[in-house]
This record gives structure tokens, C-alpha cells and sequence, in this order.
């Protein structure tokens, strides 16, 4: 039985999520009680790729559901999570090298995915298209119109979809108050945004070894070209740790274009994410994308490298993004990580750990108007962004990193890549979201998927 308090804040959260706009659409209800195949109200999950982020968002929701199942291809961090999952609630779960193999149980209700980038879209669409609902990692996509391919289905099936950008009902709701201090005039009209999002490293040479033999790299690859492994013997430290610290395979996916987008798409996805919701461009985009300064670590004809023997995605950068509104939107690897807003009447940063500048301090004397901050999020917080994503499955709506403002704002970061690319400035045709007048970029809107792994639409 629900409580009157938690029926309100239900209805609360519905009409938040109306309050949201364009991107909220009512789904078909669910045809069993609470959409779940467990008798306890809690959904039965599962997730595919596990080793980084895939045990972040699996540990963090089991305050919130059950995990029935596992996939890896990397047969090593397929046992250490499974065992790990064990632990934590105390039931094993299954375990796959095959993510089809999840896809086919009818007693799961939705999939986490965290794979590399470059699996994203094939996953999830065919999780959707086998009745799962999704929450599946940032960036959602590897091209613009792979983005449109989720939207499609996802208005097909009717699936809930969750993107893994926590930033936006996460960190102590840091980022929905420098929202809320927006939306309330603190800084005047919105002139400037600088998201710092830090440069790549670039790499030496690494030579083609021996695939480890608990790795299925065929499957690794999978949508992306046929090449061999390649990894030195030095392994990463720190965040990601435990795997080579150049290989074009575990956490350094990230910096080659074959499977990810760099810093742009890596980091991209969270600041200019938040960015384009403060500014309200979340149906909507830049119309010019200027590279103004930029380092790409290898030589690029045609926008792609002419060698396949080191990293490729851009060490630094400073791209100048016009967006509605005469705002001006900047992205640079320089300078702190974080999001430096700029009006006609002041300016403040805001990261994962601070807010700060003159709008701040103010607050104490002059706090926000109640409820501004669930006002931004479209209800009362969720507990964390797995809790959001279950509140949208139980309600048939979409959660609060909804696909359709995500592609909006990763086409920026996808559309600054192009540029770097072909080293050339972008004029963008946003409800077309085509790129004008420049046939060689719009080539670069979508990818060839390797024999075998097309994806059906
Ligand atoms: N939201 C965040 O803040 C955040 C943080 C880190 C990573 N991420 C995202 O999570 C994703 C994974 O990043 P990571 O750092 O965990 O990478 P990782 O390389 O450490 O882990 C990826 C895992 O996916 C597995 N995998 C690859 N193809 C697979 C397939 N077809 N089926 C099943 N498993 C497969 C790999 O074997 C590996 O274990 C990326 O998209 C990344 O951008 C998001």
C-alpha cells in the first residue's frame, strides 16, 4: 500500500515530470500491477558491462532492486563482479558473455548498460525492443543519428530510458541549485557558459599483443572495425585502475574515436548537459560550432587518423558554440573542471564539490524561494538517479535524463569532435539537425557498423 505522503509526492513527481516539456510523453501502462516480474515490488535487474561503471550503478542500486543477471566479455571481471554481487545481496546472480542471452529472460524488467560507448545503441535497442526498460550510460551514442534511432524506438516500444548523467539528481543537488539560481534572476541574462571539461593525454605507440585470454575481443569490438589488440605492459593506476594504461580496449576506450568521443563526449556529456538545461536548450541547439584552438595527438586526413598504432581523440581544445538566445557557449580543456555561468548581473561556478562566486554567498541573505530546486528537477528529488529511473518505470514516464535533451545537448559535443576533425567550423541546422551545406560532415553523422552487428531499426 502506498501512503497518502507517498501518493502525493507520486503525483507530485508526475506532474514534475509534465512540467519537464516536449520530452514528456505518457507511456502505455504497464500490464502488470506495478510493471514488475517480481511478486515484492521491486524490479529485477540486470547488468551489461561491469568492470568500471558497470559495478557504480549496480552497487548503487541495490537499495532499489534485485540483479538476476550479468554480462561481460571479459570473462575475468564477469566472476569478480558476479561474486561481488553475491555478496551484496546475498544471491548469485547469472552470468553471460552473451548479452542476448539477458535480453531473451522474460523475469527481468530492465537493463543497466555500461559497456563501452561504441555498444551503447545496439544494446539498448535491442533490450527495448525485447520489452526492457534501460538505463544506459553516458554518452548515449557514438553519432547524431544513432541518437535519433533510440528516440524512435523508444516512442515504439514505449520503454522507460534513463541516461546515466547522475549529474542531474546527484551530487547534493549542487547542479539543480545553480539551476534554480538561474531561473531566479541571480546573475541577470545567461551571456556566457564556459564548461571545463580537462584535455586527454596523448599516447606512445602501442604495438598489437597477444589478446588476454580471458577477453572475447571479437565481442568486444563488435560493431566497430575488425583490429587487433593493443596494449603496453605499464597498468593504469587510481580511478579505472587495473588494466593497461594505453591499450585501445579497458577505461582507455575513451580516448579513440573508434569506440568513444575523448574529453568532449566523456566529460562533454555531464557539463554540457547541465549547461544546456540552465539555459533551456533542451529541444533545441547551436547554430554554429567553432573549433578555435585544438590539438588532435595524431595526423587526420578526411577527418580520420592516417595511423591506428596510437590514442586520436583531441588533448586540447577551446570550442566557441552559438547558441539561442545570442548565448555563448564555450568548451575548453583549460582551467577547472566544472561550469562558469556569466550574466548581465553576476557569475557563479558550480562542479561536483562547489558552488561558488558572489550569488552564493548572497543566498545567505537572501535564500531561494521554497521548492526552487524541485521546481528545476520537476518534483521532489529522487534519492539518487537509480531511484528516479524506478519511479519512471513504476509510473510509465520518462525519467529525469530523458534521451531527447540528452542527444540535444550530446550533438554539441558530437558536432564539436566533427569539427576538430575536419578542422573547419560548423553551421548547424537544428530542426534538421543536419550540419548545412557540408556534405563531408554530415558523412560523419553516422558510422558503419561491421557485418554482423548492423543494427535493426
Ligand atoms: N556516469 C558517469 O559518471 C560515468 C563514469 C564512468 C564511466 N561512464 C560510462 O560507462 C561506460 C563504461 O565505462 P568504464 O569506465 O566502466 O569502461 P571499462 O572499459 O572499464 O568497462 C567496460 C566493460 O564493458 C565490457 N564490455 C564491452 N563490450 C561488452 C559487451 N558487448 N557485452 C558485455 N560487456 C561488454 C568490458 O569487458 C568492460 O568490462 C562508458 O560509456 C563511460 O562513458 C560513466
Amino acid at each position: 500500500m502506498m501512503s497518502a505522503s507517498s501518493q502525493t509526492s507520486r503525483r507530485q513527481f508526475l506532474q514534475g515530470m509534465a512540467a519537464f516539456g516536449a520530452t514528456s510523453i505518457l507511456l502505455p501502462s504497464a500490464n502488470r500491477a506495478f510493471g514488475f516480474q517480481s511478486a515484492n515490488e521491486r524490479p529485477v535487474f540486470a547488468t551489461i558491462g561491469l568492470r568500471n561503471q558497470g559495478w557504480t550503478i549496480t552497487s548503487k542500486s541495490f537499495r532499489h532492486a534485485d540483479f538476476a543477471a550479468l554480462a561481460d566479455v571479459d570473462a575475468n571481471v564477469l566472476a569478480d563482479n558476479v561474486a561481488k554481487v553475491e555478496k551484496h545481496q546475498g544471491k548469485k546472480p547469472d552470468a553471460y558473455q552473451d548479452y542476448r542471452k539477458i535480453l531473451d529472460r522474460k523475469d527481468i524488467d530492465a537493463v543497466m548498460i555500461a559497456t563501452p560507448d561504441h555498444w551503447h545503441t545496439k544494446i539498448a535497442v535491442e533490450a527495448m525492443r525485447a520489452g526492457k526498460d534501460v538505463y544506459c550510460e553516458k554518452p548515449l551514442t557514438l553519432t547524431i543519428d544513432e541518437g535519433k534511432l533510440i528516440e524512435k524506438v523508444v516512442k515504439e516500444t514505449g520503454r522507460v530510458f534513463q541516461v546515466g548523467t547522475m549529474q542531474r539528481t546527484e551530487s547534493d543537488q549542487r547542479f539543480l541549485q545553480a539551476i534554480a539560481l538561474i531561473r531566479d534572476g541571480r546573475i541577470g541574462t545567461v551571456k556566457k557558459v564556459t564548461c571545463g571539461i580537462n584535455g586527454m593525454e596523448a599516447s606512445p605507440v602501442i604495438p598489437a599483443v597477444d589478446v588476454p585470454k580471458e577477453l572475447n575481443w571479437d565481442l568486444w569490438l563488435g560493431p566497430a572495425a575488425k583490429v587487433p589488440y593493443r596494449a603496453l605492459p605499464e597498468i593504469r593506476q587510481g580511478y579505472g585502475g587495473g588494466v593497461p594504461l594505453y591499450s585501445n580496449c579497458h577505461y582507455s576506450f575513451r580516448n579513440w574515436h573508434e569506440y568513444s568521443g575523448g574529453k568532449l563526449t566523456d566529460w562533454g556529456a555531464h557539463h554540457v548537459d547541465i549547461a544546456c538545461w540552465a539555459l533551456g536548450a533542451t529541444d533545441t541547439g547551436p547554430s554554429k560550432i567553432s573549433p578555435l584552438e585544438y590539438q588532435l595527438p595524431v595526423e587526420y586526413k578526411d577527418g580520420n587518423p592516417v595511423v591506428d598504432d596510437r590514442y586520436n581523440a583531441a588533448t586540447m581544445f577551446r570550442i566557441q558554440v552559438d547558441m539561442p538566445n545570442d548565448v555563448e557557449m564555450i568548451i575548453t580543456s583549460e582551467g577547472d573542471n566544472g561550469i562558469l555561468f556569466e550574466g548581465t548581473e553576476g557569475r557563479f561556478f558550480v562542479n561536483r564539490g562547489k558552488l561558488a562566486g558572489k550569488p552564493v554567498e548572497d543566498l545567505k541573505d537572501k535564500p531561494l524561494p521554497e521548492g526552487a530546486v524541485e521546481k528545476v528537477y520537476g518534483g521532489p528529488v529522487s534519492a539518487n538517479h537509480t531511484a528516479n529511473f524506478i519511479e519512471g518505470m513504476k509510473a510509465r514516464k520518462q525519467p529525469i535524463s530523458d534521451v531527447w535533451s540528452h542527444n540535444r545537448m550530446l550533438e554539441i559535443c558530437h558536432l564539436s569532435n566533427i569539427a576538430m576533425r575536419l578542422g573547419r567550423d560548423l553551421n548547424w541546422d537544428a530542426a534538421k539537425r543536419e550540419i548545412v551545406g557540408d556534405e563531408q560532415a554530415n558523412s560523419f553523422l553516422s558510422r558503419e557498423y561491421r557485418k554482423g552487428y548492423e543494427i535493426q531499426g
